[in-house]
């Protein structure tokens, strides 16, 4: 099931475009948060859906495949909006299925099924089944009962089986394939046609030797440029841009005039339509639209002008461009006014009162615009006495920093530190110090942002088994936790203590020292201050001639073959078993229970599992799948298919929804029958 993402993003030409979120914990990842270009409103800083502001720049939500979340914190969740061609199902974005518009649980919760299907689909059974060619259905059997102009319903065809299960549409016995005849829109069958395609006619060329009732003929082009003829003499409807022109009672279709603009015309000269972009003048001429002008009168005066011009007074009237960077505009005489500038323009202005004037200048043409994304000047926000940058482009931090009781916004370059999420105002330098950290991070002396422990590349490392970290913002990041198997070595100063290995055989799980074993791992028992190992898969013991439990997957064998182990496999699939291994109590992940044992989910058509386990007094069926796969539906707990398309049989429609091993011989009979009631119609004239 290929669905593709549709973009749902503007993109703004040069900028770039949306690529998948990132993890970013690393700034330079944060390649197209700023990005997403609102035209609506004139906000100091937009952020690209899956992003948020965080003061300075925008920083990312959490990603999720499929959607984005609105959020205003870094990497949380929030609001969850699915794109197109996908939805919203158990708190995560889910791709539909192909055709599918509304896709979800059925009633009773074990499927996965389509409620309304796209154009060109059928919805049988909860499926969406594409059509081939095919207009109308049977209600009852999923077979095709009428076909598209061009094609004839062909109970013959036998197709090969597809190993795919999102098509079933040619595995059906009402199918459609196209006409034998050429340029033919209605055939019964292959080899008749009640009607040609447009701007052909019906020529009978005779009976077919030997026969007093079979006719033959073609589909016959008409004269040019005709749609709708009954000979080659003669036309009844002309194409767009000509006329009929009836001359002793013979019809040809000639061109309207202006030949190239004129759209149709019931004579050689007036117009009643004009081609698009062109306007009709009086009855006669087609005028090209000029720039910008969209609509104009008998005069010649444009009456409407696309967004970015401006009707003028001139004579004719005609239309202004608002000009670069403008969004809308008003005109004066001939004295242009910008009233809106487009995003990442602000606006400059000339003159007083009535003759104020009011052009947009790019942001990044501002001197010393390194950075720049988003601005405004006095023009855009009466508070700002000089042209000021809002949003800064992704890589830059947007840091308020004051100097002399003057306050200036300023685009400073995150230098590849990881965990920043915004910078001090006061600092000018390139040094990127941090004011607060990413989640997972926090602040160290010299406004540093760590992780515990520091990851690599960072200039403080730390004992890579460290868990546990302790500093503060203004002193320096040290150890004091390690991970199982590992204990906090004290050293002389706090900051260089390390983990060190419990012990070097790997039975160790918690120590104080590499030779003073507390706890053991699983597969070893305790002895002393030493862990020793348990017999081969056993789990747990108190002594290397006694299992009490065996590993996942393996049993206590107690039978009376020999064994080579206590502990045995099981059978693959099984997470955990009876003695003699055969009959699995629980599956590993990805595996169901089916036919008494352990299939994988796909195979089994399962979407997720029923979460229980089987005991002696519950029968095997009444485990196995929780939700079908979509396309399968549930009968005790198996996932079934709903559309059998080869037997014509769709699941609720017929009882017999599992006897799919007749079906070769079932659709053979039944195409028959329709055969038999579906003779042939005679061509007639
Ligand atoms: C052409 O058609 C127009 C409108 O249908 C009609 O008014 C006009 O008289 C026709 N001209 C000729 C020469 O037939
Ligand atoms: C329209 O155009 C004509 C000539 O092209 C001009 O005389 C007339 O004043 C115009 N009308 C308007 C409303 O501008
Ligand atoms: C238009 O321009 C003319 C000459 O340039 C001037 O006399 C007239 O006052 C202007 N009209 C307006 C409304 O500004
Ligand atoms: C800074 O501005 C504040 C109030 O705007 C004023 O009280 C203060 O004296 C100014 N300081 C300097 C150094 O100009
Ligand atoms: C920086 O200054 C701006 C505006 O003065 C303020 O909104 C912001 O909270 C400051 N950020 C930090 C990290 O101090
Ligand atoms: C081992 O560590 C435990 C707990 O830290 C302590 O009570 C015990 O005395 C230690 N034993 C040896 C032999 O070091
Ligand atoms: C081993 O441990 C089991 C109980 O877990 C005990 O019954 C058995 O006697 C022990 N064997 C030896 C040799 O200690
Ligand atoms: C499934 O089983 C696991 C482990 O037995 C349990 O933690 C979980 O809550 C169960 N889920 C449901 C939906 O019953
Ligand atoms: C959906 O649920 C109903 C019961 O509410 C059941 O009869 C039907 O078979 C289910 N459909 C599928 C496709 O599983
Ligand atoms: C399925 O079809 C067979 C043969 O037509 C019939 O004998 C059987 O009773 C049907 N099963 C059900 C459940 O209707
Ligand atoms: C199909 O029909 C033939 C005879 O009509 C029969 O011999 C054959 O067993 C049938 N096949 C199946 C799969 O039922």
């Amino acid at each position: 099931m290929n669905k593709v993402l549709i973009a749902s993003i503007l993109v703004i030409g040069v900028l770039g475009q949306q690529s998948p979120p990132l993890d970013c914990t690393f700034l330079s990842c944060l390649a197209t948060g700023a990005l997403k270009v609102s035209q609506s409103t004139r906000q100091a800083y937009v952020c690209m859906d899956g992003y948020y502001w965080a003061g300075q720049s925008c920083q990312p939500c959490q990603p999720i495949e499929g959607g984005f979340y609105k959020c205003s914190d870094y990497y949380s969740t929030g609001s969850l909006t699915c794109s197109p061609g996908w939805t919203q199902l158990n708190g995560i974005c889910v791709n539909m299925p192909n055709g599918c518009l509304s896709y979800s649980l059925n009633s009773s919760g074990n499927a996965y099924v389509c409620g309304q299907c796209d154009k060109g689909f059928s919805l049988i059974a909860g499926v969406c089944v594409e059509n081939q060619a095919c207009t109308v259905y049977s209600s009852t059997r999923y077979v095709c009962t009428q076909c598209a102009a061009g094609y004839y319903l062909d109970w013959d065809y036998v197709p090969a089986i597809s190993t795919s299960s999102d098509y079933y549409y040619n595995f059906f016995d009402g199918f459609c394939s196209p006409c034998g005849i050429t340029a033919c829109q209605n055939c019964p069958s292959k080899n008749t046609c009640t009607q040609c395609a447009a701007g052909f006619f019906w020529s009978f060329s005779g009976l077919t030797s030997g026969s007093q009732t079979d006719g033959s003929g073609t589909c016959q082009k008409c004269v040019d440029f005709c749609t709708n003829c009954k000979n080659s003499q003669t036309c009844s409807q002309c194409a767009d841009g000509y006329y009929l022109n009836t001359v002793n009672g013979v019809s040809t279709c000639q061109t309207c005039l202006p030949s190239t603009t004129c759209m149709k015309c019931s004579n050689g000269t007036t117009c009643s339509v004009c081609a698009s972009g062109y306007q009709l003048i009086g009855s006669t001429t087609c005028q090209k639209l000029p720039e910008g002008c969209t609509q104009m009168d008998n005069n010649q005066n444009c009456t409407a002008c696309i967004s970015t011009y401006v009707l003028n007074s001139q004579t004719p009237k005609t239309c202004t461009p608002c000009g670069t960077g403008c969004a809308t505009c008003t005109i004066s005489n001939t004295t242009v006014t910008c009233t809106k500038c487009q995003e990442f323009y602000y606006g400059v202005s000339t003159g007083d009162g009535a003759n104020k004037v009011v052009t947009c200048a790019a942001c990044n043409s501002v001197p010393q615009s390194t950075g720049w994304l988003r601005c405004g000047g006095p023009n855009d926000v009466p508070s700002y006495t000089t042209v000021q940058v809002t949003q800064c482009v992704d890589g830059y931090f947007l840091v308020s920093i004051t100097v002399n009781n003057i306050t200036t916004p300023t685009c400073i370059a995150a230098v590849q530190i990881q965990g920043c999420l915004t910078l001090t105002n006061t600092s000018t330098n390139t040094n990127n110090v941090c004011a607060t950290c990413v989640r997972t991070f926090s602040s160290y002396t010299g406004g540093t942002c760590l992780s515990c422990p520091p990851q690599y590349g960072a200039s403080t490392q730390l004992s890579a088994q460290c868990n546990k970290c302790g500093g503060t913002s203004t002193t320096d990041i040290s150890c004091i936790g390690c991970s199982s198997k590992y204990f906090l070595q004290a050293a002389s100063a706090a900051s260089t203590a390390t983990c060190a290995t419990c012990s070097p055989n790997g039975g160790c799980l918690e120590c104080s020292s590499s030779t003073n074993c507390t706890k053991c791992n699983t597969g070893f028992y305790l002895s002393g201050t030493t862990c020793q190992p348990c017999q081969t898969n056993c789990a747990q013991c108190d002594n290397s001639t006694f299992c009490k439990t065996c590993m996942d997957g393996y049993f206590p064998y107690s039978g009376t073959k020999t064994a080579q182990a206590v502990c045995v496999a099981c059978q693959f699939g099984c997470a955990t078993c009876t003695s003699p291994g055969q009959v699995c109590l629980t599956c590993i992940d990805g595996y169901v229970f089916q036919s008494g044992g352990c299939v994988p989910l796909n195979n089994a058509n399962c979407a997720l599992k029923l979460n229980s386990t089987i005991t002696n007094d519950k029968p095997i069926s009444s485990s196995g799948c929780s939700i079908c796969k979509y396309g399968f539906h549930m009968l005790q707990n198996r996932c079934f298919q709903s559309v059998q398309p080869y037997a014509g049989y769709a699941y609720g429609q017929t009882t017999n929804v599992t006897t799919d091993l007749n079906y070769q011989n079932d659709t053979k009979v039944y195409a028959h029958l329709l055969m038999a009631s579906f003779i042939m119609l005679v061509f007639t004239l």
